[in-house]
């Protein structure tokens, strides 16, 4: 035989015995229990057989997984080792700690995100570029009243326009279609609200387009495997996804960037729009390092990926949950017409006053989460979690679907029930684990917004419609269905003017 051949054939069974050591002992010391992984796919086989849907639905594959392996589960995706986090315990010890700011540095990700740079506050690596974003950007939303009156105004323009907008749809039909989607655009224009303060018609093509691109990143299923097996994007079909991704979120960020630049032959501090003019006036003021027109691009860019389809996601569980449950639909409607009635809108001073209609939405975020599983981050260091060592840089990832969904925390998870927020006295009480927009320093930074806009959104059309299964013999699904971010499968609704 060849020396080569002696060669390969050594190498061969060097492989194999490190394979059985690592499954052994783990790839590090003390390592998290998690399914056995083989050299280059991991435990992806483990993965594909943990359900015939594990593509289409792989966080209840990974929700699965982390009931048989624990709290802290490794999961080998191709050659990448991760962590996943379960429960509230795990999630808080991991979030609270200050060096998991990071989000770890994942080339494939940012080649398909932001053309390979580190760039933004969403998938942007942490550090001080990250930190100052995240600042300034808090200080903006704050300033432009996301979550506050000002914004509440603007929100209730695009719900008295979806209010036609539906009222011209189901004349004649009383079928709205599509419901899964409806709320895209309008969530839409709710960010170009904040970005820029422009807003587009609902049949404007130009705005079904930029619906698309942010479609054709989030609702993805392979983008994630792509991210931990990144040979993939060399191979049919996963060469041509990634490559559409690509091509999509750069011509999204071609359209970013011309409204930047029309924002700045038009800008007048004295009349601030959104928050690229707030990022414009920081610019000029030379404040900070990381005021840099890339730098602009990509947190817009962040601000709709992160904000548009997770608000509007909400909304569609939300008409599932309502057309599913027509006695909390008309629970809801007896508590708005009772305490406001039907003569003028409904406006975010009057949550307080509507324990039942804040009840629903909440219970809508806790069943169906649009983002149960957080982007991942990392520490610069060996760090320990619930006794288990997570070496530095291996990206965790948190399952909050396993605390939202938890018998641990909630009595009878699966079923929708409102009243589980309210205490005796009809109060909203807010219990530790409820987590929709995540926990410690990189929760969501849109939670007010996200909270105001959905609020005002569903109980404004409440009011005035009635919305019903289209047949009850083949009610809507309530398993979830996305990529990156989660919704309801495809239904319609019939729809119905309140008397
Ligand atoms: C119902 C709606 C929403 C939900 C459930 C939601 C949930 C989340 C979650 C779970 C995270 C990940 C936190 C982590 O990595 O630990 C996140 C991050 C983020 N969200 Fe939201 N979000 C929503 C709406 C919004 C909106 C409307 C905006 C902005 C306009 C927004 C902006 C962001 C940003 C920028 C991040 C990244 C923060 C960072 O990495 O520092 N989100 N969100």
């Amino acid at each position: 035989m060849s020396f080569l051949g002696v060669f390969v054939i050594c190498l061969f069974c060097g492989l194999v015995l490190k394979t059985i050591w690592n499954n052994l002992k783990g790839p590090w010391e003390n390592v998290p229990p998690g399914p056995i992984f083989l050299p280059v796919l991991g435990s992806t086989l483990t993965f594909a057989m943990g359900s015939k849907d594990a593509v289409k639905f792989p966080l209840l594959v990974i929700d699965a997984m982390a009931k048989k392996y624990g709290e802290v589960m490794r999961l080998s995706m191709g050659s990448q080792h991760m962590v996943f986090l379960s429960g509230l315990k795990a999630i808080k010890e991991f979030a609270s700690k200050e060096e998991t700011t990071m989000r770890p540095y994942n080339e494939t990700l940012l080649e398909m995100y932001s053309d390979g740079e580190p760039l933004g506050m969403g998938i942007g690596i942490g550090g001080e570029r990250w930190k100052e974003q995240r600042r300034f950007s808090a200080r903006a939303l704050r300033d432009l009243g996301a979550g506050k009156k000002g914004m509440d105004a603007k929100i209730l323009q695009e719900v008295v326009h979806a209010i036609e907008d539906i009222k011209n749809r189901i004349s004649g039909t009383q079928r709205l279609t599509k419901m899964d989607q409806y709320f895209d655009l309008p969530d839409l224009n709710i960010i170009w609200g904040l970005v820029a303060g422009i807003r587009y018609e609902y049949d404007d093509p130009a705005a079904h387009q930029q619906f698309d691109y942010l479609r054709s990143f989030l609702q993805e299923s392979t983008a994630g495997p792509m991210t931990t097996t990144p040979w993939l994007k060399y191979i049919p079909p996963f060469k041509g996804i990634y490559w559409n991704i690509r091509q999509t979120m750069d011509a999204f960020r071609v359209l970013i960037k011309s409204v930047i630049q029309d924002q700045r032959k038009t800008f007048d501090s004295e009349h601030v729009r959104g928050y690229i003019d707030k990022f414009l006036i920081e610019q000029k003021a030379n404040r900070g390092k990381f005021f840099t027109d890339k730098d602009l691009i990509i947190n817009c860019q962040d601000l709709f990926i992160a904000g548009s389809e997770t608000a509007s996601k909400t909304l569609s569980n939300c008409f599932m949950w309502l057309v599913l449950n027509p006695d909390v639909q008309l629970k809801v409607q007896e508590e708005l017409d009772r305490v406001i009635g039907r003569e003028r809108h409904i406006t975010m001073d009057d949550k307080i006053n509507l324990p039942y209609t804040d009840a629903t939405m909440m219970e809508v975020r806790r069943i169906s989460t649009p983002f149960p599983i957080t982007p991942p981050r990392t520490a610069p260091m060996d760090i320990t979690i619930q006794g288990y060592k997570i070496p530095a840089g291996v990206p965790v990832q948190m399952n909050i679907y396993s605390v939202l969904r938890g018998e641990k925390y909630f009595d009878e998870p699966d079923k929708f029930k409102p009243e589980r927020f309210l205490n005796e006295q009809n109060k909203v009480v807010v219990p530790e684990a409820f987590i929709p927009f995540g926990y410690g320093k990189r929760r969501c930074l849109g939670e007010n917004l996200a909270t105001v806009s959905n609020f005002i959104f569903y109980a404004n059309l409440l009011q005035v419609f009635s919305f019903r299964m289209i047949d009850p013999k083949n009610p809507p699904s309530t398993l979830p269905c996305g990529g990156l971010t989660y919704g309801p499968q495809p239904f319609d609704v019939r729809v119905s003017v309140r008397e």
